[in-house]
């Protein structure tokens, strides 16, 4: 049965302390919850990720990273790799944000090194892809993202293509206020589903969590997570107050 997520993006965002009151507040909201195929995952940055794991081990959230460096271990400064995000208990891990992309020019084939480095660790890869605005402007952007997963995601083997979740995130979208409308957004995951459909089987296209981010918030996430191929969302802004995520899941 094809997964339900809400994630949050916490960005480069909060301190320690007030990283440790968010993790704990989200932990208490959803202890009264039911998340019956719903999975809630919060992705901090890397040096709160043991206070999360810490903390996920008693409660219903489960922990994933923002980056990851494809090699196992050596002289990369800075860097933090598969095994060490294993060791740590972390199962998901988000690849191919367009703010990696942007700002640190990571390639298609630098994500896909990404991508079978996380499965070769048994971690989840939430693999973002989506088309910036002048490029849905010019109307590429089914063009933009098939080229997106053809490059970093097709190679893989049916089996390993399977544990992977996809987020579609305009990048219009993100932060800017101005989300994909729910319409917009089921367009483009069936139009995704539907080239995992010809590239593997339709079984697998059924199975595959597909979630939106941009601009997903409180107010809007029902209108949304209700389409068919919508199922939950990476949540950026909205994931940094407890009270609006846990609203967020509840939208689920
Ligand atoms: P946003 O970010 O919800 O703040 O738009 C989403 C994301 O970048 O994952």
């Amino acid at each position: 049965m094809r997964q339900k997520i809400v994630a949050g993006n916490w960005k480069m965002n909060k301190t320690f302390l007030e990283a440790e009151e968010l993790v704990a507040q989200v932990a208490e909201a959803l202890e009264k919850r039911n998340l019956s195929n719903t999975a809630v995952v919060l992705c901090p940055p890397f040096p709160y990720l043991e206070l999360a794991t810490d903390i996920a081990k008693e409660a219903k959230f489960s922990v994933g990273a923002q980056n990851v460096y494809p090699d196992d271990s050596g002289a990369f400064t800075g860097e933090v790799s598969p095994p060490m995000l294993a060791s740590m208990e972390v199962e998901y891990c988000i690849i191919g944000h367009s703010e990696r992309r942007k700002y640190f020019t990571e390639s298609h084939e630098f994500l896909a090194r990404k991508l079978d480095a996380l499965l070769r660790h048994k971690i989840i890869p939430v693999f973002c892809c989506g088309e910036v605005l002048p490029e849905r402007v010019a109307k590429k952007h089914f063009k933009v993202v098939e080229k997106q997963l053809n490059e970093s995601l097709f190679h893989l083997k049916k089996n390993d293509m399977a544990k992977v979740v996809i987020a579609y995130e305009p990048v219009w979208a993100i932060g800017t206020g101005m989300n994909a409308t729910p319409e917009q957004a089921q367009e483009m995951h069936a139009f995704i589903r539907g080239l995992i459909e010809k590239k593997y089987s339709k079984k697998l296209a059924e199975e595959i969590t597909i979630l939106y981010g941009g601009s997903c918030n409180a107010k809007n996430a029902k209108e949304l997570f209700v389409k068919p191929d919508v199922d939950g969302g990476l949540i950026g802004g909205a994931s940094l107050k407890a009270e609006e995520f846990i609203a967020i899941v509840d939208s689920l």
